[in-house]
C-alpha cells in the first residue's frame, strides 16, 4: 500500500513542524503562567532567602552527571538585588559551586519576576535572562516551603541559529523527603495548570533516595 502525500498536504506538516519549534523557542509571558500563589497578597521576596533543593530540574548548564543540587539564597531586599551559591555533586563524588546574581522585581505587583545571568556561561541575550518564580506553596505557618521557577536563558551557543533557545525548569524545596512518583505527579500538576507553556522535556529529579547517594562527596 502506497500514501499519497499531496504536495498541499505536505507544505501543511511542514508548517505544522516549524510553528512547534517556534512556539517552544519563545520565553513565556510571566503574567501566562503566574499562579495565584505568587500573587503579593501572599509572596514576599523575603522569604525566598536560605536554603533550597533543586529536586527537580531541566537546567541545560548543569551536566546530568551533577546532581543532589542545594542552592544558598541571600535577598537584599532595599538593594534590590539577590544572590545564591549552587552547590551540586557531579559524579556522585564530587561537589562543585557556582556563585550566581540577580536583580529582584522592581514591580510590586509581580514580586516573583527575578532576573539574573549566570556570568560564567556564554547566553546571547543581551541582559539579564528573566528567571520566573510562578508558583510557591506554604506550610501553615505561612514559610514558603515550595518554589517552583522558570528561566529563559537565550541561546548558549555563539552562534545563532545553531543554539535553540534554552529553558530551565526548576522545582526548589525546603526538604528533600520526595519520591519520584510525587515529584512527577507536581511536574504534571504544574505544566496542567500553566496549559503547557512550559518546557519540561529532559527534566531530571533527585529525590530522597538521589540525595542520599551524594552523601559519600567529599565534604568541602
Ligand atoms: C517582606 O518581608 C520583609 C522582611 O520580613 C519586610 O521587610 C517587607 O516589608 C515585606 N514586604 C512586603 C511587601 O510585605
Ligand atoms: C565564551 O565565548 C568565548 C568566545 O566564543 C570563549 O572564548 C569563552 O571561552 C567562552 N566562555 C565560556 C565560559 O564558555
Ligand atoms: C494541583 O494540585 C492541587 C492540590 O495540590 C489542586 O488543588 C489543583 O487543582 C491541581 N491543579 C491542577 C491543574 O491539576
Amino acid at each position: 500500500m502506497r500514501f499519497n502525500t499531496s504536495p498541499r498536504l505536505r507544505l501543511l506538516c511542514t508548517l505544522c513542524i516549524f510553528e512547534a519549534v517556534k512556539a517552544s523557542e519563545s520565553c513565556p509571558d510571566y503574567g501566562d503562567i503566574r499562579q495565584p500563589s505568587v500573587d503579593p497578597t501572599v509572596f514576599n521576596i523575603s522569604d525566598f532567602a536560605g536554603t533550597w533543593y533543586m529536586v527537580a530540574t531541566t537546567e541545560p548548564t548543569l551536566p546530568a552527571f551533577c546532581t543532589c543540587t542545594r542552592n544558598e539564597v541571600s535577598v537584599h531586599l532595599p538593594e534590590g538585588w539577590y544572590a545564591y551559591t549552587a552547590h551540586t555533586v557531579c559524579e556522585g563524588k564530587f561537589p562543585i559551586s557556582v556563585p550566581l546574581k540577580g536583580k529582584l522585581s522592581e514591580d510590586p505587583r509581580s514580586p516573583g519576576l527575578l532576573h539574573e545571568n549566570f556570568g560564567l556561561f556564554n547566553h546571547t541575550m543581551p541582559s539579564l535572562d528573566p528567571n520566573m518564580i510562578f508558583e510557591a506553596r506554604y506550610d501553615e505557618q505561612g514559610r514558603m516551603q515550595l518554589a517552583i521557577t522558570y528561566a529563559c536563558l537565550g541561546r548558549m551557543l555563539p552562534l545563532p541559529p545553531l543554539g535553540q533557545p534554552k529553558f530551565s525548569f526548576n522545582i526548589l524545596s525546603r526538604t528533600t523527603a520526595w519520591t519520584k512518583k510525587e515529584l512527577q505527579d507536581l511536574v504534571a500538576n504544574v505544566t496542567s495548570a500553566t496549559r503547557g507553556l512550559l518546557d519540561t522535556s529532559k527534566i531530571r529529579f533527585a529525590d530522597q533516595a538521589v540525595y542520599d547517594s551524594c552523601s559519600q562527596a567529599i565534604i568541602v
